[in-house]
């Protein structure tokens, strides 16, 4: 029988390549989205409104999924972190789990895997020389605390003993969304800089073996728990001149000062300005095998007229 996949969230970057995969790999999918009107030319492919405030989830959809996949959550680097925002992001992210959790908790129906988007912003928005391997504690700024919030709700999901996976996912690659297509712009028109001290390390992966991870933790009952979702470790100045060179422009010193960049992004600009390393040795014990290990041929790959 047809295995069925509910994504919450599923119309974002990472929802649109997993469900292509998906649905080529012979998965029906449903995306719940707060977008009411949302319908699909796909027969393999469902959109179901639900309002996490208002506790609106089509219960059909939920106890009929073998596998959910949680995705949903208020864009981390969309505006400025005030206090209002920094509450959408985490209630965008935990709600939704504990809604799904209420309604799991009082219903027979054996799910498979609940597999959750996490960040590698667990560890902090710092730059140090350590290596964070999943064993780490979650870091005490926002982006730590977010982090830690957001896998506590899904540890709860695993007290319903249904397997649950956390990726702590790295910066995206992806052609036509998440941080590529920002960053490219200055690069594009020859302005190719590193930001702050150059130094901070960007955890990346491209969104094809982001895609095929969370199948892989879909299909693979040994994936359990929480794993670094990222293919490698760059500095800041290695990715800006690498970029420079996959698109044939130029790459310039100096690099553009820290303080500019927080009187224009304010708090947020931590996520440009530091970073630390994180281990994927765990991912890749589990055999999980990345297509796209170095950047150059990543982004060559995403940035080429298809
Ligand atoms: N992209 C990255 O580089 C990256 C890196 C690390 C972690 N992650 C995490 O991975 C997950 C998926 O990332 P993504 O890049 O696919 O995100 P995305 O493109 O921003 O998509 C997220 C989806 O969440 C839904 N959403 C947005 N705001 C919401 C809100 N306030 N309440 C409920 N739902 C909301 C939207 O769907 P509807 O409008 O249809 O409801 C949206 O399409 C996110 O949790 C993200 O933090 C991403």
């Amino acid at each position: 029988m047809t295995k069925k996949v509910l994504i919450t969230g599923g119309t974002g970057l990472v929802g649109t390549a997993l469900t292509s995969l998906l649905v080529e790999k012979g998965y029906s999918v449903t995306i719940l989205t707060r977008d009411k009107n949302r319908t699909s030319l796909n027969s393999n492919i469902t959109y179901s409104y639900w309002d996490i405030n208002k506790g609106i989830i089509d219960q059909d959809e939920l106890f009929s999924a073998n596998y959910i996949v949680h995705l949903a959550g208020a864009g981390i680097a969309d505006k400025p972190w005030s206090e209002k925002r920094k509450k959408a992001i985490l209630d965008s992210r935990v709600e939704p789990i504990k809604l799904i959790y209420n309604r799991l908790k009082n219903n027979s129906h054996q799910l498979n895997a609940f597999i959750s988007a996490s960040g590698v912003g667990f560890y902090g928005a710092v730059t140090t020389n350590t290596i964070f391997d999943e064993t780490a504690p979650a870091a005490d700024d926002f982006l730590g605390k977010t982090c830690l919030q957001w896998e506590q709700a899904v540890d709860e999901i695993a007290n319903l003993s249904i397997r649950t996976v956390k990726l702590r996912t790295g910066i995206v690659l992806a052609k036509n969304g998440g941080a590529l297509p920002k960053m490219m712009q200055p690069f594009k028109f020859g302005l190719g800089v590193a930001l702050g001290t150059g130094k901070q390390i960007m955890p990346w992966i491209h969104i094809d073996d982001l895609a095929r991870l969370y199948c892989a933790a879909i299909e693979n009952e040994n994936f359990t728990g929480a794993y670094n979702a990222i293919a490698g470790n760059v500095n800041n100045k290695y990715f800006s001149k690498t970029l420079s060179k996959a698109i044939n422009k130029p790459f310039w010193l100096p690099n553009v000062p820290g303080f500019m960049l927080k009187l224009f992004l304010g708090e947020m600009a931590v996520i440009l300005l530091e970073g630390s390393a994180a281990s994927n040795q765990k991912l890749l014990q589990t055999g999980f095998q990345f297509q796209f290990t170095d950047l150059e041929e990543g982004l060559k790959e995403l940035v080429k007229e298809k």
